[in-house]
């Protein structure tokens, strides 16, 4: 494995993140919607660094019809508990790849009427894109490595590492 982003590194960026987000989003309340499972730890450092106040809540989505998330079938296999009418939405996700996955949850989210719906990416790799998909705010933007730690996994392992690494 070798070091792409140490955590130092991460949690600076997160910080950078959090207070440009809590400055736009400054007097209202923001509903943060995490992407489960990698999105858990970022969402974690995030919401606890932002200065507006958060609820949170958390959707699960997986590929179906094919091995592979590049068939572009999306279902969401976990929905939020929390209406999102009227609300200042934020979602949280840790990786943007093809931008298939968010491209099909934003349209839901958005046929829910939240009053915004803004999106929040720790990492992206816009040389992936196979559908047109931009987030509001990214971390990184990288390279096409496998990347795992700080939430990201490879057969559910390393998710708990503190920095991000290259797998080999
Ligand atoms: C990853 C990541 C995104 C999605 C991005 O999830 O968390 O949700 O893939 O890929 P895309 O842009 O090509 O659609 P994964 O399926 O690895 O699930 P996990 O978060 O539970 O690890």
């Amino acid at each position: 494995m070798k070091l792409l982003l140490s955590e130092k590194e991460i949690q600076r960026r997160v910080s950078a993140l959090a207070r440009r987000i809590s400055k736009d989003f400054t007097g209202k309340e923001v509903l943060l919607v995490g992407v489960l499972k990698g999105a858990f730890i970022f969402m974690a450092d995030l919401a606890r660094k932002m200065t507006t106040p958060v609820k949170t809540d958390f959707v699960r989505l997986a590929s179906y019809g094919s091995e592979t998330r590049s068939s572009g079938k999306v279902k969401l296999t976990k929905d939020l508990e929390i209406p999102l009418a009227g609300k200042d939405v934020l979602v949280v996700e840790d990786i943007i790849d093809t931008g298939i996955t968010l491209k099909y949850l934003h349209q839901q989210l958005k046929a829910r009427q939240p009053r915004s719906l803004k999106v929040v990416t720790l990492l992206d790799k816009p040389g992936r894109r196979q559908v047109d998909f931009r987030a509001d705010y990214v971390g990184f933007q990288i390279e096409d490595h496998f990347v795992v730690g700080y939430g990201l996994d490879c057969a559910e392992e390393y998710r708990n590492l503190r920095g991000i690494y290259i797998l080999k």
